[in-house]
């Protein structure tokens, strides 16, 4: 295993390398389908422990006895559990997902914990569940659903627009975004896009025009969230940037819960600024997603408050969930720790930096 393989001094790096006959890793916050697709890709030499608790500071304990540790995007790693994790001997985190933002790089950093991620896998999942939200909320099929199986075929409060020639505005086009972007062009929509790498080649042949983000606020119909969420992006979409948009817009996010200030969508919503939120991720939603809460008092106001808006819909964060995406989530994880197990380097682009 390369201990420490996340530094940057190819010395130290070199000094740090041993190969490791099997590399045990424990994978924290598993369901069945993380079991079953990881199992699959699985190889020599790798050993995987299942474990359904998630990381945080009651469960780092779990991960003892293991050479790395495999993440999901609501375990905690913050500073104190990374330091657990190296006092256990623990120096790779592989993150089953895209996003970083539970992770305190600057700790792992100091820590020697090398991060690895998985870049791309299937963008078409995310941004044709973005598409998924659009539609329900435009046609409200999720309503008319519940209707026809009434035996309720009226059409009242059914009306939606037609998506042709809406302005769609993408805020990041990154891989997602681009895929995003592009069957918002496949739709017929003018799709406006903002990002602070601008890719104007892709746009070129897109057929998508960049703006600042202030100009894509004011000008967008339907305004889809694909940037990462950082110290930067935190509440980008916050009262003044409701502020700056059109009455009535839709909004959707499938990036990250802590793009949007809650509370300022919620007064959007009252004062119809805001009309259609679609949410796949919610800033709060690490102690409520992924299990089933049906029979629990939900304590969240907010997100009380939210699903009672017959505009908003929420889904749990499932925009990565299909049998493409999980099967390349696998099988990128599994290549990353094969390397840091037999001394090599992973894929430069899963490695997570600073
Ligand atoms: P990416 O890294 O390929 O692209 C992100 C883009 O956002 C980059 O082009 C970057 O320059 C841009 N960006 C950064 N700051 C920005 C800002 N202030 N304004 C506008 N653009 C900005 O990432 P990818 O693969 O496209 O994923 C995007 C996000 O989607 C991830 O960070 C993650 O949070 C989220 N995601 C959600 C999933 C879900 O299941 N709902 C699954 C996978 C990712």
């Amino acid at each position: 295993m390369v201990l420490g393989s996340g530094l940057d001094n190819p010395a130290k790096q070199k000094e740090l390398s041993r190969t490791l006959d099997l590399m045990k890793v424990a994978v924290f916050g598993t369901k069945s389908y993380d079991r079953r697709f990881i199992s699959a890709a699985a190889c020599q030499p790798l050993e995987f422990t299942f474990l359904e608790p998630r990381l945080g500071p009651d469960t780092v304990a779990l991960a003892e006895g293991h050479d790395a540790v495999c993440l999901f995007v609501n375990d905690r790693a913050d500073g104190q559990i990374l330091e657990s994790l190296a006092e256990l001997g623990i120096h790779t985190i592989a993150l089953r997902c895209n996003g970083f933002n539970n992770i305190d790089l600057s700790v792992a950093e100091k820590n020697e914990i090398a991060i690895y991620r998985v870049p791309a896998y299937s963008p078409h999942a995310v941004a044709e569940h973005a598409f998924a939200l659009i539609f329900s909320l435009n046609r409200k099929t999720h309503r008319a659903y519940n209707r026809t199986r009434e035996g309720n075929f009226e059409l009242e409060g059914l009306l939606g627009f037609d998506l042709v020639e809406r302005t769609v505005g993408v805020i990041g086009t990154g891989e997602i975004g681009r895929v995003f972007a592009q069957i918002a062009r496949g739709f017929g929509c003018k799709v406006i896009a903002c990002d602070p790498h601008p890719n104007t080649c892709w746009a070129d042949e897109a057929g998508v025009l960049y703006r600042e983000l202030e100009e894509l606020l004011a000008e967008s119909e339907v305004i889809s969230l694909h940037c990462p969420l950082t110290a930067a992006t935190h509440h980008l979409i916050n009262d003044a940037a409701f502020a700056q948009m059109r009455d009535g817009v839709m909004l959707i996010n499938t990036g990250r819960g802590g793009l949007i200030d809650t509370t300022a969508a919620i007064r959007a919503l009252k004062s119809k600024r805001l009309g259609y939120l679609g949410m796949d991720v919610y800033e709060e939603e690490a102690e409520l997603f992924f299990e089933d809460r049906s029979l629990q008092i939900l304590q969240d106001d907010e997100l009380a408050r939210l699903m009672t808006f017959p505009n908003v819909l929420v889904t749990g964060h499932q925009g990565f969930f299909t049998t493409q995406a999980l099967s390349a989530i696998a099988e990128t994880t599994v290549a990353s720790l094969v390397a840091v197990a037999r001394g090599e380097t992973p894929d430069e682009r899963c490695r997570v930096k600073r």
